[in-house]
């Protein structure tokens, strides 16, 4: 049987890792990317799997793809670890949400409730508890919620690691090669445009993040409706005397900040993120930063003294409802892996594993059905 050729459009980590799946499977893929590979929202993650301390109200399909998103990232691991060699820093450090004023307090114990409701495995601290935890939260912290089950992984070990699985597996990767136009024969994909030259492929996977509706030549049934979420992020070096144990959260009710903080095996402490409607602008803001540093200096005063290593921020793709757009379009061979928003590595690997399925075993996975592009009635 013939080779089957897929262009994937978007080298972020869901790209990186559908390409990876699909060469190991003996296709011949090749990956654009309109910069560098893996150096767009994926590098500006934090790399949290955490879909029991990220859970939002009356998402419970979402909840449901993001554990079963966690359940098989250690498989996933293991074998791109034993194709390429690279360790990607998973990690089992769990998260506390914490909080401090009367009206934190409230809304951590709102949304505990609403975790137990749902079955999830979750604990309420005593603010003295929370700290023998962590014993670097600040005395002001009085209780918090303890999620044992959420993750991590080093999002930039990962997007490495994928790129050379999918290259050491025959894969091609076009980097500073954006896809200009999206070739369509009638109802049926052919292949994509960059500059003047073609490249023809029986499928095309596109997962060019918050860019996937720009690509020219989408038709409208086929356009995902995507935005740009800005996320500023900071990373910090931890000191021998400073050093995390766990991932903590603090949602900052008096202000609806969000900050997060995550030890990395490599000694930086990734501090974010925002959550900004600014369109296309990536830049680093005073304010951003002020946001931020006040957070979680608020709760782990340590986070004072440590050296900025650097500040960056990344573009979330946001769907209208915030789930992600998975599986095949109107056009024969077209397929949507975009729309992660705020789930993008936690989600990495199983959306890697079912667009394989969609491509390789023409099936749609039914956990993913309810993610089509067919549910925008486009
Ligand atoms: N998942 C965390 C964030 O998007 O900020």
């Amino acid at each position: 049987m013939a080779q089957k050729r897929v262009l994937i459009v978007g080298g972020g980590a869901i790209g990186l890792a559908i390409g990876w799946r699909l060469a190991r499977a003996g296709c011949a893929a090749a990956l654009f990317d309109r910069g560098r590979v893996g150096h767009s929202a994926s590098w500006a993650s934090a790399g949290m799997l955490s879909p029991l301390s990220e859970v939002q109200f009356e998402e419970e399909d979402l909840l449901h793809l993001g554990l079963k998103g966690l359940a098989v990232y250690p498989e996933f691991v293991s074998e791109l670890e034993a194709d390429t060699g690279c360790c990607v820093g998973y990690r089992r450090d769990g998260v506390l949400l914490v909080g401090i004023t009367q009206d934190d307090l409230e809304y951590l114990k709102f949304r505990y409730r609403y975790q137990r409701d749902l079955g999830l495995s979750v604990a309420y601290l005593s603010g003295d508890e929370a700290r023998e935890r962590e014993p670097h939260l600040s005395a002001q912290v009085s209780a918090a919620v303890w999620c044992p089950g959420d993750h991590q992984v080093d999002n930039r070990h990962l997007v490495r690691a994928l790129r050379k699985g999918l290259v050491a597996a025959g894969g091609e990767v076009f980097e500073e090669m954006g896809v200009d136009e999206l070739l369509i024969d009638g109802t049926r994909v052919r292949g994509v445009r960059v500059g003047e030259e073609v490249f023809e492929g029986d499928t095309v996977v596109l997962a060019s993040g918050c860019w996937s509706r720009l690509i020219p030549g989408l038709p409208d049934c086929a356009r995902p409706p995507v935005r740009p979420v800005r996320g500023q992020i900071m990373r910090l070096a931890m000191t021998e005397d400073f050093a995390l144990n766990t991932m903590v959260w603090y949602s900052r009710v008096a202000t609806s900040t969000v900050a997060y903080l995550v030890p990395k095996d490599n000694g930086h402490l990734v501090l974010g993120a925002t959550s900004e409607e600014m369109g296309f602008d990536e830049d680093v803001t005073a304010g951003g930063m002020f946001e931020l540093l006040r957070a979680a200096w608020e709760v782990v005063p340590g986070v004072y003294d440590l050296p900025v290593v650097e500040s960056l921020a990344g573009l979330r793709p946001g769907s209208r409802d915030d789930a992600p757009i998975l599986g095949e379009t109107p056009i024969e061979g077209l397929i949507m892996a975009t729309g992660h928003y705020r789930k993008g590595i936690l989600l990495t690997p199983l959306t890697a594993l079912s667009i394989a399925e969609v491509i390789l075993e023409r099936r749609t996975p039914a956990l993913i059905q309810p993610f089509g592009i067919d549910r925008f009635g486009l």
